[in-house]
């Protein structure tokens, strides 16, 4: 009869081990048990980058990489794209149910009605050099906010949680807005709190003489979609980040900001930026060929493929394109798309790319689409930070009530030397 363990012989010692397996998973710490002599600190795994360590357990995003698949609390992102909203998802993300109209209409009119800053942090960004880039900005705004709001500190009272996490998901766009009218050398617009929450992001950005923004209902509702696609992606290295600056028990805001700066790398949410300056270096579709030379030559990346889990044509890359084609008709085509599309064409069916697995992922396409919305390129990992609010958040939550998580220290495996006395200068 088969037992739910996994049998281990050490043949350095011909002892043999039966170690519990639980969700296809062993537990690390029961390797520990494995020693050759009695006083060994006994056996640990060793996986860099987690490239096989599950690090939680986890009920909010599932992911297949092999199907292509990507749910949020069971619902697929497909059904979600097409049929709800961010600020719905964004409920769901963090309660695990979609909510009730009731449960939805107090839920918008908290998240529209904490959409202001303090005048000191308007103050505060307009400190930045006048070219300061958005991110750096974002990242720096959100760290500042934990000074505004010092009752975040206590991350066990659920009900302050629930109060930080209302500001933080109302007031990103603000901060996020500003720092764009900032690198534009414009007035800062302040929230419309008659808008949805892309139509009010949308408003601050552009807003200009008008007496009241009215926000193109096609781009309204693609940037709604691309919060959808952007909300929660498990365990990726911001995600990841915000848990382990979390699990110290500092404030969300702090751990936000360390997620925030994880995200702002060019492997990460900063791919995106980076697509866009890979297609303009391309610059047309006749250079593509000498492109991906260089690619297989190892002498770059192709920015915008990969991905660590998925191994398939990343679902939200998918429903990006069609996107895509609803943006272009407001916005006129980008030409940037048509080198995109060769690219994508000869990935898809050359070699190199096929036996590493390297379709294109969220960022491939998301760039282009901001592009054509005349987002500067510099706000590009800002558009991916704003909609991923919720996921670290309910990640961060998620950590907090798990009884099984404590503060993140890693071990590791240590090569360096050996006691030694101090020398003299000068006898060095
Ligand atoms: C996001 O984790 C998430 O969920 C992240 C994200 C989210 O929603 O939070 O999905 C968002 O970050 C998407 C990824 C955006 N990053 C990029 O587009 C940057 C380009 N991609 C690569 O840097 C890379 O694909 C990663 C970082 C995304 C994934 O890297 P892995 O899983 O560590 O894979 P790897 O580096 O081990 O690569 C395997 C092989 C290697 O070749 P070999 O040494 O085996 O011969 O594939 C090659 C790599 O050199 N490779 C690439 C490549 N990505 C991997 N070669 C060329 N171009 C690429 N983009």
């Amino acid at each position: 009869m088969s037992k739910d363990t996994l049998t281990i012989t050490d043949n350095r010692t011909g002892r043999t081990y039966e170690i519990p397996v639980e969700h296809d998973t062993i537990q690390a710490m029961h390797l520990r048990q494995i020693k050759v002599n009695e006083d060994d600190f006994g056996m640990m795994s060793y996986d860099p980058a987690f490239k096989n360590t599950a690090s939680t357990k986890s009920t909010i995003t599932y992911i297949d990489g092999d199907k292509g698949i990507l749910r949020y609390r069971g619902y697929p992102i497909e059904q979600l794209a097409e049929k709800s909203n961010y600020l719905e998802v964004a409920y769901l993300i963090l309660y695990g149910e979609l909510p009730t109209k009731e449960q939805y209409d107090e839920w918008e009119h908290v998240i529209v009605h904490h959409t202001f800053v303090h005048e000191n942090i308007t103050q505060l960004m307009k400190a930045f050099r006048h070219d300061a880039h958005p991110m750096g900005m974002f990242i720096a705004t959100l760290a500042a906010m934990s000074t505004y709001y010092p009752e975040g500190r206590n991350i066990s009272d659920p009900w302050i949680r629930t109060k930080q996490i209302h500001r933080l998901i109302a007031k990103l766009p603000t901060v996020a807005a500003f720092s764009y009218r900032h690198s534009r050398g414009l007035p800062y617009v302040y929230p419309d709190n008659d808008l949805s929450y892309t139509g009010n992001f949308l408003s601050m950005l552009d807003k200009m003489t008008e007496v009241k923004y009215k926000p193109d209902p096609v781009l309204e509702r693609a940037l709604d979609v691309l919060f959808i696609l952007h909300a929660d992606h498990e365990q990726n290295c911001g995600t990841a980040t915000m848990r382990v600056i979390g699990s110290s028990h500092t404030d969300p805001y702090t751990a936000m900001a360390g997620a925030a700066a994880a995200l702002y790398g060019p492997l990460h949410g900063g791919a995106n930026e980076a697509v866009l300056r890979m297609l303009m270096e391309i610059g047309d579709v006749k250079n593509v060929p000498e492109f991906i030379k260089g690619v297989k030559n190892r002498e770059r990346l192709l920015m915008g493929f990969g991905h660590r889990v998925y191994k398939n044509y990343d679902p939200r890359a998918r429903i990006i394109k069609q996107v895509a084609d609803e943006v272009f008709e407001v916005t006129g085509k980008n030409p940037l798309l048509a080198i995109a599309l060769e690219l994508e064409r000869i990935a898809l069916e050359d070699d190199f790319f096929v036996q590493r697995n390297l379709y294109p992922n969220v960022d491939f396409y998301s760039g282009i689409i901001y592009q054509a919305m005349r987002f500067p390129i510099a706000m590009f990992p800002v558009l991916f930070a704003i909609p991923r609010t919720i996921g670290w958040l309910a990640q961060w939550v998620e950590m907090l009530e798990d009884s099984e998580q404590k503060i993140a220290r890693p071990r590791q495996i240590y090569l360096g030397e050996g006691e030694r006395d101090f020398v003299p200068m000068a006898d060095r």
